[in-house]
């Protein structure tokens, strides 16, 4: 079956998941083995981009975290976990089916200790989409420069007077001397699906949903 301007999402019985490579890939598939998913542990080092688990009739999708919403969109995926800052920012036409409950995390409005309001100050962040709406919703005119990594190097070099970031623990900002100003919110990882993939492989997609929801209640 043809799909989605074309692409294909396969009406196999296979499940085609997209993970985050990356810092999120481990709490995850640690999730997806809790819940009877055997993703083999030798694949946690692997640098394989496309990964089969036949006995679960599954296929992983190594993905770089941003990207996630764009395969699940266009299909290529049926399901994916993302982070609910890359969903907030990409804004992909996806359901949203389950919070993980991992990488916990949150978006935050971030400066210097001593920082000072100025006229439209500049405001630097991987996030720009989530920032501008942020301060556009209070009611500040600001100046939005996107940076793709090291966001906490702006206001130490004066590049902007402020971030949008994540903080995790906070080591970032202790060990740059830097504050948090305000927390936008709270950021987990979410289970999301394409819109084709969920009415197709219901059943199937239903099922890791219960897994899943039984593993993250038995976490604690
Ligand atoms: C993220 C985020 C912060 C840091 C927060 O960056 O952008 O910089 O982690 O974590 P912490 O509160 O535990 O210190 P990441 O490590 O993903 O790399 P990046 O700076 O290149 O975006």
């Amino acid at each position: 079956m043809t799909v989605n301007g074309g692409m294909s999402v396969a009406n196999s019985g296979i499940l085609k998941v997209a993970m985050p490579k990356g810092r999120i890939y481990k709490q995850a598939s640690k999730l997806f083995r809790q819940a009877g998913l055997p993703i083999p542990e030798d694949f946690d080092d692997s640098r394989r981009l496309i990964i089969q688990v036949p006995e679960a009739n599954m296929e992983f999708i190594m993905a770089k975290p941003v990207d996630v919403p764009t395969y699940v969109e266009y299909g290529v995926a049926d399901i994916g976990i993302v982070g609910k800052d890359v969903l907030m920012e990409e804004n992909k036409d996806v359901y949203e089916l389950l919070d993980l409950g991992i990488a916990k995390c949150r978006m935050s409005v971030i400066g210097m200790p001593d920082w000072k309001p100025v006229i439209h100050p500049r405001v630097a962040t991987k996030y720009p989409s989530v920032a501008s709406q942020y301060f556009r919703e209070q009611g500040q005119q600001v100046e939005v420069i996107k940076l793709n990594g090291s966001i906490e190097l702006a206001p130490l070099i004066g590049l902007a007077d402020r971030i949008v970031d994540m903080v995790e623990t906070g080591q970032t900002l202790r060990e740059n001397g830097l504050v948090e100003m305000e927390t936008l919110f709270q950021v987990t990882s979410r289970l999301i699906a394409n819109r084709v993939s969920y009415r197709l492989k219901n059943t199937a997609i239903q099922e890791l949903c219960d897994r899943l929801g039984v593993a993250i209640s038995e976490r604690v």
